[in-house]
């Protein structure tokens, strides 16, 4: 049997891992150890990946049901399952940082984990790199699942019950207009603030910018809580920051990684990847649905 060599990165999660050419024809004994990597140590990168969009289709098919790209969907009602991140378009052109596109993609330089303004978030993104700008465009991550641990017992108590209202139209509004047919599209959904991960029983609470507002709380009490628990998550000593290579394939674990961009620039640089995500196991309540 194959294995896979993990090398930690940083002190509260995330590992490189080599051993294995991501494909849709893994062994079921790789897929489980990728699996199980992803539970413990929620990121994961995959250097030195051959990777085509065929291929990353049929491994994100292996860890689950591909997620419908919400962008293309909710403005056309289209399903494609592949977001483009970077200013590279399909025919090679790039777009510059006074394009609206470009522009929409700051969003992303918020803390947030993908799709948690969704009914159903994902479980993981899938993200690999085939060309990276020469300076800058670093992606932070942070793990909620640490700082949920580091909380004083009587804060992890008080958050234990507590729901959380998610809204895109509410966090992207912040940086651009939302296409009226892509806000219909996406509700806010109310999720549990803390989550268990169903394989190893450990917990994180679950925030980021989408986070509006604490169900039953006012305004201000709400931005509070989902402010200080974001900024107990993102401390410098919290953060990993992944300055990527071309040919890293990265795995993260959205159910309790937040991350955030940290921007290039796009008149200087090409930057192409290409995401798929896979649809989680836990489903949230869009409130008068
Ligand atoms: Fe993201």
């Amino acid at each position: 049997m194959s294995q896979l060599e993990i090398e930690p990165l940083h002190d509260d999660f995330g590992a490189r891992v080599t051993g294995a050419a991501l494909s849709g024809d893994l062994s079921d004994a790789v897929l489980a150890q990728i699996r199980d990597a992803i539970d413990r140590y929620s990121f994961l990168c995959f250097p030195g990946q051959d990777m085509t969009d065929e291929k990353q289709l049929a491994f994100t098919r292996l860890l689950g049901e591909p997620e419908a790209e919400h962008v293309t969907f909710g403005k056309t009602g289209r399903v494609t399952y592949f977001g483009t991140v970077g200013n590279v378009q399909d025919d090679g052109s790039t777009k510059g940082s006074a394009d609206p596109g470009t522009h929409y993609q700051t969003g992303n330089e918020l803390w947030h984990s993908d799709s948690s303004f969704r009914e159903v978030p994902s479980f993981v993104s899938i993200l690999p790199a085939y060309e990276v700008p020469g300076e800058g465009g670093a992606t932070a991550f942070a793990s909620m699942r640490a700082a949920y641990a580091r909380l004083p017992d009587d804060l992890r108590a008080a958050i234990d019950p507590l729901t959380v209202l998610h809204d895109y139209v509410f966090s992207r509004s912040r940086v651009a207009p939302v296409d009226p047919n892509h806000a219909a599209s996406l509700p806010p959904v109310v999720h549990k603030l803390v989550r268990q991960n169903p394989a190893n029983g450990l917990r994180n609470y679950y925030v980021g910018s989408h986070a509006r507002s604490i169900p039953g709380w006012s305004g201000i009490d709400s931005r509070r809580l989902l402010d200080d628990l974001l900024e107990r998550a993102t401390r410098p000593q919290d953060i990993y920051a992944h300055h990527w290579q071309a040919g890293d394939t990265v795995i993260w674990d959205n159910r309790c990684l937040l991350h955030r961009g940290a921007g290039y620039d796009a008149d200087r640089w090409r930057r192409r990847m290409r995401q798929t995500r896979v649809v989680g196991s836990e489903k949230g309540v869009v409130p008068g649905s």
